[in-house]
């Protein structure tokens, strides 16, 4: 069965992950690219995960949608003998908690204003929320609590709104300073990449971590 033709918004359009998702859509869908940094690459609106009140009004503003992809969302490396009690703002772990964790999580809260009945939301944890690595301790953190909150909210979504999040290992494509976190990972291909973000759009599944 040929899906039909999706109003899709795909945050992080220019990152690794992004691109896959990007090149696994844009011929069959209307896909409207966001990234954070207006001045970098061939997007098309500029949104900041991190801002809570900008990103409903953007979002409001987009009109209505029958998808949210996220494939966005920064964390910081840290040593955990680096790591000291602090409050959030001045946490080793403030960056991922409010970008990565917090903002997906407004991103999807705020996809309510726009979502088409039936529509689905798609977030982005990773590996590391099984898969722990050195100074990543922060990053599973935050990769796991999201994975948890998938689980959780998709039961607790009405008008048969979808909710799943991809959780990639290390992928194709990406720069090698951050490939050297990760050794001894397989790199996923691009088209495994696009292929997981598909199964959440068009497969029926809620409440999903795809693992790929
Ligand atoms: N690459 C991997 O192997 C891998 C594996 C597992 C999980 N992940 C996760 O996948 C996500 C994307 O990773 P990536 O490797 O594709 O990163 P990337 O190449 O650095 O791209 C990040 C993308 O997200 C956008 N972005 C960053 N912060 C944002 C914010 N606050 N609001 C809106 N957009 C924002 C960036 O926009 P600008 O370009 O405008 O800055 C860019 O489009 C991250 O959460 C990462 O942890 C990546």
């Amino acid at each position: 069965m040929t899906p039909v033709r999706l109003r899709i918004l795909l945050v992080g359009a220019t990152g690794v992950v992004g691109r896959c998702v990007w090149h696994s859509l844009q011929a069959s869908h209307d896909v409207i690219s966001a990234s954070l940094d207006p001045a970098q690459g061939d997007h098309q609106v500029q949104l900041d995960l991190s801002d809570a009140d900008a990103l409903v009004t953007t979002l409001k503003n987009m009109g209505p949608l029958d998808a949210v992809i996220s494939a966005a969302g920064r964390a910081r490396f840290g040593a955990l003998a680096d790591a000291r009690p602090a409050s959030l703002d001045a946490s080793v772990y403030g960056l991922g908690l409010q970008d990565k964790l917090m903002g997906q999580v407004n991103l999807a809260l705020a996809a309510r204003e726009v979502l088409r009945p039936g529509g689905s939301i798609t977030l982005t944890s990773g590996t590391t929320s099984t898969e722990p690595v050195l100074g990543g301790a922060g990053l599973s953190m935050v990769n796991g609590a999201l994975e948890s909150w998938v689980c959780a909210a998709a039961t607790e979504l009405p008008q048969g709104w979808r909710l799943n999040v991809v959780s990639p290992s290390l992928v194709e494509g990406t720069p090698a300073a951050a490939c050297a976190a990760f050794p001894g990972f397989e790199k996923v291909s691009a088209e495994r990449i696009g292929l997981a973000y598909m199964r959440c759009l068009f497969s029926g599944i809620t409440g999903h971590v795809l693992r790929v």
